[in-house]
Formats: structure tokens, C-alpha cells, sequence
């Protein structure tokens, strides 16, 4: 059953395109950022929302445990609790764990590391939904979530794959820039915030190596309405890239959200909202 429990805090879409298969990389994007959980579920539900064609892909079935890993604040642990499945959300925040308890009571919700899972019971499947790119080691994370499923379970996730969020990162690099923040600077917040968004080529090999066979990958473009029409950009950077933003004097960062939002609208604002450039990669594996 259950061992330890981490309390630290560190923290992340709606059309089908262009497949791509890479060699290796990962890119960047602030994960060193606290989590506030009340923001992640007033203004980016559609982080969550997305997660439901993924919970199709998984077909929980009543009885099934299933292991939601990186569970958030605990939207999708309860969708596929509806089909009957025992589920166990699992995240490293203890702010995103203490949400979901409030919102979901009758849930089994453990604060710990996916990289280091305190469960000795096996489950039916792992679940994950836009939460594996935030976690640090994924070979680490890969072995235990070999070792959480029974021979024949299945490990269903998305989460972004190389080229994620490219334009924003690169739109924020040149702002800053013009900003005059020193390269060096923005290297090194860059290299502190890597996130891990592997190809296609490189994630199957890491399953496959540690018992998993691949049995479904997509790198899919999957340019996602952000909330709040004009603020989607700047909503978007104060949840995910505050790293950034605080690297800049705090008298300047209203000319930073400005430029980044000069750079990006030709490309991301259509009809009134901007749409992030999420590349998602949606990968499905049974343990042989
Ligand atoms: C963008 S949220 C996604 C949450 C949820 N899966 C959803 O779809 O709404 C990413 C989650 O990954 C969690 N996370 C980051 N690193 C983690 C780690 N090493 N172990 C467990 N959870 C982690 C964060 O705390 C955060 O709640």
C-alpha cells in the first residue's frame, strides 16, 4: 500500500495534424514554478479538458485500478472513476492534491513523486494526462511506472512531445532580448526550466527498454484555445513561464507580456483567442 509522501511543488488543447517522427531532444519551459491550483482550475481548464479523449483511448472498465499519474487537481482521476474503475490520482504537489480531495472526497488522492511511487500493489493501467514533460527523470519515471503494472496492463498518456510550445518559447526569447535581459540570462532560467518533450523515437525506446511494449504513437500539432479571449497569452505565461517573467526588472515585465503578445499574434490570435502551440504526443503500451 502506501509509503511516503513528497510536499514539494513545482508545476503545463483541440485539433488532429501533421504526424512527425523525431530523433532525440527535449526542449524547455518553466518547471521549477510553484503550482496554484485555484488559477490551474479557474482559468486553463482546457488542460484537463483535452484529457477525455485520452480517457477514451484508456477504456476504463468497472473494477479496473487504475493509476492516474500527475493527476492535477483531480478532474480526469474522477471521469474515469465514473466508469467503475478504482482510481488512485497520484501528483507531487500537496496544493494540487489538497483541490482535489476538496472537489472529489470519495477519491483516493497520494502526494508523491512519479519517479519514485510508494505503492507495493499493482495496477491495471497508468493514466496520464499533460503531466509526464513536468517530471524531471523520466527514465526513472518510466521504471516505475513499468513496475506499478501488472503483466498486460496498459500505460495510456499524452503529454507534449518535441517541438512543444516552440513559437512561445521562441517569442519570449526574442522579447526578452529586445528588452535588453542579457542571452546568458535567459539561457540559464531556459536551462533551469527544461521540460522533458521527447519524439516519438526516443520515448518508444525508453518504454521499450523497460518492459513496454508500444503498441500506438502520435506527434500531433494541437493548436489550443486559450481562456479568457485577449489574456489567454499573458494567463498562459503567468502560469507556466512565471520563471521568465520574474528574470525581468518588475517594471519592465508589461513591455515583456506586450512584445511576446506583438511576436505571437500573427501567428497564435485568430477570431479573438489565442491558441497556444501545444505538440502533444499521445502514446499507448502494454507491459509484456
Ligand atoms: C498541467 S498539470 C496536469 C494535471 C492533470 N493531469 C490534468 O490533466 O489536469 C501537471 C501536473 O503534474 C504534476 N507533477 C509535476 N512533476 C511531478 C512529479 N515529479 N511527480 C508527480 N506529479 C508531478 C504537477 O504537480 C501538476 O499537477
Amino acid at each position: 500500500m502506501l509509503a511516503a509522501a513528497g510536499t514539494s511543488d513545482p508545476p503545463g488543447n483541440v485539433f488532429l495534424s501533421v504526424q512527425r517522427v523525431y530523433s532525440p531532444a527535449g526542449i524547455f519551459m518553466t518547471g521549477n514554478k510553484r503550482w496554484d491550483a485555484s488559477l490551474y482550475d479557474s482559468k486553463h481548464s482546457f488542460v484537463w479538458k483535452s484529457g477525455s479523449e485520452v480517457i477514451d483511448l484508456l477504456s476504463p472498465q468497472t473494477g479496473e485500478r487504475i493509476l492516474d499519474l500527475g493527476c492535477g487537481t483531480g478532474h480526469l482521476s474522477h471521469q474515469i472513476a465514473l466508469s467503475g474503475a478504482e482510481v488512485t490520482g497520484l501528483d507531487l504537489s500537496q496544493t494540487m492534491i489538497d483541490q482535489a480531495r476538496k472537489s472529489y472526497p470519495g477519491l483516493r488522492f497520494v502526494v508523491a513523486d512519479g519517479g519514485r511511487l510508494p505503492f507495493a500493489e499493482v495496477f491495471d493501467a497508468v493514466f496520464s494526462n499533460a503531466a509526464l514533460h513536468w517530471m524531471k527523470e523520466p527514465e526513472q519515471v518510466v521504471t516505475c511506472i513499468a513496475s506499478a503494472l501488472k503483466r498486460g496492463g496498459r500505460f495510456v498518456a499524452e503529454f507534449g512531445g518535441k517541438g512543444n510550445v516552440e513559437a512561445i518559447h521562441s517569442a519570449l526569447q526574442s522579447a526578452s532580448k529586445a528588452l535588453g535581459a542579457p542571452a546568458q540570462d535567459f539561457s540559464a532560467t531556459a536551462e533551469r526550466n527544461r521540460l522533458y518533450f521527447p519524439s516519438i523515437g526516443e520515448y518508444a525506446g525508453l518504454l521499450e527498454q523497460h518492459g513496454l511494449a508500444v503498441r500506438s504513437a502520435v506527434l500531433f500539432d494541437r493548436p489550443t484555445a486559450l481562456e479568457e479571449g485577449e489574456n489567454g497569452v499573458r494567463n498562459w505565461m503567468e502560469m507556466f513561464a512565471g520563471d521568465f517573467l520574474a528574470a525581468i526588472p518588475q517594471e519592465k515585465r508589461p513591455d515583456l507580456i506586450r512584445s511576446v503578445e506583438d511576436r505571437l499574434r500573427p501567428a497564435l490570435f485568430r477570431d479573438g483567442t489565442w491558441f497556444a502551440d501545444y505538440r502533444r504526443l499521445r502514446i499507448v503500451a502494454i507491459r509484456e
